[in-house]
């Protein structure tokens, strides 16, 4: 089993309470941070389709609400999908927070099956320091 089996539990759990009723594809994600604290979310859909948002981001939003800190791995299930990839919107998100050198972990239905990056997952991204 994959020492970080615990990681993708956590999205699972967090994707059976995905809110998904139009496109019935439930997603989960969990986020650790280098002590030990583990942020998980789901998809929430809204009617007025562009205004739902990814697993990632509720995620996210769990882990800046928990304090926040070095995020060391990121897990994302699908039911529907193996290897999930986090989609182009939660990449950057996700790189707001997390360093390149935070592990991604893609899944199928029996656990992780490939550990990537995120500097993989969004080379050259748009970085905000310059903005501070
Ligand atoms: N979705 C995620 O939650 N994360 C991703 O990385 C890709 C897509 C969700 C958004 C939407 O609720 C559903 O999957 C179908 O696009």
């Amino acid at each position: 089993m994959h020492p970080a089996n615990d990681l993708f539990l956590a999205a699972r759990a967090a994707m059976a309470k995905a809110y998904a009723p139009y496109s019935k594809f439930p997603v989960g994600a969990a986020i650790r941070t280098e002590d030990g604290r583990v942020f998980a979310g789901c998809n929430i859909e809204v009617a007025s389709y562009p205004e739902g948002w990814c697993a990632e981001t509720t995620a996210l939003g769990h882990y800046v609400m928990g304090g926040g800190g070095k995020i060391t791995e990121i897990a994302v299930t699908a039911e529907k999908m193996a290897r999930i990839t986090p989609c182009g919107g939660c990449r950057q998100r996700l790189a707001e927070f997390a360093g390149p050198e935070a592990k991604l972990y893609l899944c199928d239905e029996t656990g992780i099956v490939e550990t990537r990056t995120m500097g993989e997952m969004l080379p050259l991204g748009f970085e905000g320091g310059t903005l501070r």
